[in-house]
């Protein structure tokens, strides 16, 4: 891939600044929870699963940061490194996630000592980071089975290495079409406002010499009706229990346009994205982020000036639009409800390609 989206080292998480990309190739380093905080909610880093990974980093940089104390107080501040770190993007369920597996750890190791703690916890964010690298490629594999050779096919924001701790889930699985040699070619939604597509996702389809084709997001049902488009593939941020997914804002429309056209629409997400406690789509927090974001681009005013805007950062598919999943250990059909809860019970882990349905 010829880049890290996290790295840590030397007690410090490296990120790499993607409100910077595609113009310039630098890092923020991240030496408290704090600034890890900064950086998810600033959307230095994003993309759901790249954010729990960060979160992991964030609770293990909130245990360094304690100095001494009855292991009492110790869980009172890591409440607070938690707190912090959970308020910064409601929508990623990754997020929480993250947090309370460390938080488990914290908990199983509080009375072991600093040092034991501390290597418990550094152990355990390695793991995230390693286990979301692995769930990416064994994604790719198993869905790229649904990518005919010859194909174009659509893709909403970014869901690729930057938004993970590598390989991507929507890219990783059109990745591992190309790897499987067969051709294929992509178009990028832009994903206004703040251009995840434009600017992330072309720049890593570029590095990885996928051929590819920039559009606006209004252009898609265009290319569709014109027969150019074959299938759609999106990440996302939180799956609820009946297969509603939450994804960049725009997603839906991409899933309503498919429908329309007869085209598939598919959603790749690791295990950690689905959310059992969620019901369903309704209930799924959706951020809301600062109306600037769509009155300015990159820091330039294109409304008014004191022109009314609204920001909501995501939106829901309902499960009905939505083609097949592709997990990590598997493929899951529908009725997802019954087939997302087989596959969290570890029923359809065994090797080989693996469809849940
Ligand atoms: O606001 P962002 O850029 O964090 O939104 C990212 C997305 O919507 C992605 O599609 C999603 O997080 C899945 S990334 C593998």
């Amino acid at each position: 891939m010829g880049f890290k989206t996290l790295e840590w080292k030397k007690g410090r998480l490296y990120l790499l600044d993607q409100r910077k990309l595609p113009l310039k190739e630098s890092f923020v380093a991240c030496a408290t929870y704090q600034e890890v905080a900064r950086a998810v909610r600033d959307m230095a880093v994003r993309g759901a699963p790249a954010i729990g990974v960060a979160a992991a980093f964030g609770m293990l940089l909130g245990a360094r940061q304690w100095k001494s104390g009855t292991p009492a107080l110790l869980e009172k501040h890591m409440n607070q490194v938690a707190r912090a770190l959970l308020s910064t993007r409601p929508t990623a369920v990754n997020l929480v996630w993250a947090v309370e597996r460390m938080r488990a750890v914290l908990i199983r190791n509080v009375i072991r000592g600093k040092q034991a703690l501390l290597q418990a916890l550094e152990d355990e964010a390695g793991k995230i980071l390693e286990e979301d690298l692995r769930a990416n490629r064994e994604m790719g594999r198993q869905g790229q089975i649904l990518i005919p050779d010859g194909v174009s096919v659509l893709t909403h924001c970014n869901a690729g290495a930057l938004a993970t701790a590598g390989y991507g889930t929507a890219l990783g699985v059109i990745r591992a079409a190309r790897e499987a040699g067969k051709r294929v070619h992509v178009y990028v939604d832009e994903t206004r406002p703040l251009l995840q597509g434009a600017r992330l996702t072309a720049w890593e389809l570029m590095k990885a010499r996928i051929p590819f084709t920039l559009i606006t997001d209004s252009m898609a049902g265009w290319l569709m009706a014109q027969g150019k488009i074959h299938l759609a593939i999106t990440g996302a941020d939180r799956i609820a229990a009946n297969g509603d997914v939450a994804n960049k804002i725009g997603t839906y429309s991409v899933a309503l346009l498919c429908r329309a056209h007869r085209i598939p629409f598919y959603v790749a997400a690791p295990i950690s994205t689905i959310d059992f406690s969620t019901e369903r789509g309704e209930k799924v927090p959706i951020e809301q982020r600062a109306p600037t974001e769509v009155t300015t681009l990159q820091g330039r005013r294109l409304a008014p000036q004191r022109a009314k805007a609204y920001n909501p950062a995501f939106d829901v598919t309902p499960h009905r639009f939505i083609s097949a999943i592709i997990t990590e250990r598997g493929i899951v059909q529908r009725p997802f409800r019954r087939n997302l809860k087989k596959i969290l019970s570890g029923t359809a882990t065994e090797n080989g390609q693996i469809w849940i349905g």
